[in-house]
């Protein structure tokens, strides 16, 4: 039983297979579920903006029987008010957990340590959990499974490459990321995956030439500028065009689909084109944030609940 959802790391592969089809579980089955939050308070802490985390959130939440209320840090500077092991003791006064999207994982080590109620990370610099779950609950659905399967992450190596790796190892996932020079993953996250392939018997590889990507059955990317990342476009733009993902690279590598955790950039990251195209799981990948999310928070905050 873990207390927080911060990274994924700590689950073991058995528990992070148990959770997907719990999760399809309770997408098939809403009125099963429909009093799981049911008297239960969530505050869904904001540093920086979103629409699909704090949409899904809300009315997942909802769904569960449960209710919940939305801190916008960016506009009040939580912060700058008191250190966030004071937040995170104060909210755990009132709620019965709390949904954060923050700058640094520190600041979600110290809500969490501060809360004695369970923190799921909505996003922060180095993991996006739930982003991950969501979009292998869509593998799942569209390739008929995830273990053996092949996903290869385009692009910028960031949060969201970093929690695909985490539970895609966990889930038998094999993983190709292909990074610019010098917007590769971060390295200890690197070594404790690639421990962890190890450990599960899952491939992974790091590759910088795009052309040594030969096949896969599904290609990944996400925004080429992170929030919080002030680079002007302009100057990124030259390096990352190559591993643009467009119809000729779903060609060559056969990829069976296209995934995008989103908000994507039309023509930049990925072109409209794949986007709008039958191979596209974007909008899938949309969808089943609620369910993904749901299915932490039900499991997080029902200690008896069996799956
Ligand atoms: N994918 C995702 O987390 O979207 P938002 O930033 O809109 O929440
Ligand atoms: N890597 C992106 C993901 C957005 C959902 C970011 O952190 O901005």
């Amino acid at each position: 039983m873990h207390q927080d959802l911060l990274t994924f790391i700590d689950w073991t592969s058995e528990e992070a297979k148990r959770l997907l089809d719990f999760a399809l579980d309770l997408k098939a089955h809403p009125d099963k579920y429909g009093k799981t939050l049911a008297g239960k308070s969530v505050v869904a802490i904001f540093e920086k903006p979103s629409l699909r985390t704090r949409v899904s959130f809300d009315i997942g939440i909802h769904k569960l029987g449960g209710h919940m209320v939305y801190v916008d840090s960016r506009g009040s500077e939580l912060k700058k008010r008191e250190d966030p092991i004071d937040i995170g003791a104060n909210v755990a006064q009132w709620a019965d957990a709390i949904v954060a999207r923050v700058f640094s994982h520190n600041t979600l080590e110290a809500l969490a340590n501060g809360a004695e109620i369970p923190v799921i990370n909505a996003l922060c610099d180095l993991y996006h959990p739930c982003q991950a779950l969501a979009d292998y609950i869509s593998m799942r659905e569209h390739l008929g499974g995830i273990k053996g399967k092949t996903l290869a992450y385009i692009g910028d190596g960031n949060n969201v490459t970093h929690s695909l790796l985490i539970l895609g190892v966990l889930l038998g996932c094999h993983q190709i990321v292909v990074t610019p020079k010098g917007h590769e993953i971060d390295q200890s996250i690197r070594d404790k995956v690639t421990q962890l392939a190890m450990a599960e018997d899952v491939g992974v590889q790091f590759l910088n030439d795009i052309d040594e990507l030969s096949s896969c059955d599904v290609i990944y990317t996400d925004t080429w500028l992170s929030m919080g990342d002030n680079t002007p476009l302009e100057t990124i733009k030259a390096s990352f065009m190559p591993y643009q993902v467009n119809r000729a690279l779903m060609e060559k590598t056969k990829a069976q689909f296209a995934m995008h955790c989103q908000p994507a950039h039309r023509d930049l990251e990925i072109t409209g084109e794949v986007m709008d195209s039958p191979q596209s799981l974007l909008m899938a990948q949309a969808n089943n944030r609620l369910h993904a999310q749901n299915a932490i928070l039900s499991y997080l905050l029902n200690e008896n609940l069996q799956f």
